[in-house]
C-alpha cells in the first residue's frame, strides 16, 4: 500500500466528472488499498478517487464503523433533510453549513464487482452524498449556506 497526494480545490481536475470502473481486477484493488490508507492517514470520512487524481466513479467512506467502498454508486433514493456541518480533504482546513438528505439509499458494486445497496442516515448519508458528488466534479462549498470559516490553529 502506499499513501496518494490528495489534490486540493485549486486543482481544475476536481470539478471533471469522474466515468464508470468497467474493471474488478487487482490495479482496482490496489487503488482502493492506497485510497484507504490515505482516508486514514488524512483523519477523513471518505475520499473519491478523484481527489487522488483518478477520475473514475470510485469512492471510500468511513464515519467510524469501517471503510465501505463504493464502485459506480447511484442514488437510489434520497429522504429528509439535515442540516450539518460539512468539511472536504480537498478543502484544506475549512468548514461550512449544508443542507443535505437526512437517509440515503444507495446502490453501488464491491471490488470483486457484486452489486448491494446500502442505506445510511446522519453521518453516512451525509459521507455518501458528499463523495457521489465528487464524482460529478461537486464540492459542498458549491452549496454552503453562508460562509466557510477556517481552522483554528
Ligand atoms: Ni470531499
Amino acid at each position: 500500500m502506499a499513501l496518494r497526494t490528495i489534490i486540493t480545490d485549486e486543482s481544475p481536475k476536481l470539478r471533471m466528472i469522474s466515468r464508470e470502473q468497467t474493471t474488478f481486477d487487482e490495479r482496482l484493488h490496489q487503488l482502493l488499498d492506497d485510497m484507504r490508507e490515505t482516508l486514514e492517514h488524512a483523519n477523513g470520512a471518505g475520499l473519491a478517487a478523484v481527489q487522488v487524481g483518478i477520475l473514475r466513479r470510485i469512492a471510500i467512506v468511513d464515519v467510524g464503523e469501517g471503510v465501505i467502498e463504493l464502485i459506480n454508486p447511484v442514488i437510489l433514493s434520497a429522504e429528509g433533510e439535515q442540516e450539518v456541518t460539512e468539511g472536504c480533504l480537498s478543502v484544506v482546513g475549512k468548514w461550512g453549513r449544508t443542507i443535505r438528505p437526512a437517509n440515503v439509499k444507495v446502490k453501488a458494486y464491491d471490488r470483486n464487482g457484486k452489486e448491494f445497496e446500502i442505506e445510511g442516515e446522519g453521518i453516512l448519508a451525509l459521507a455518501m452524498v458528499h463523495e457521489i458528488d465528487h464524482l460529478d466534479g461537486k464540492l459542498y462549498t458549491d452549496i454552503v449556506i453562508g460562509e466557510l470559516w477556517e481552522d483554528e490553529e
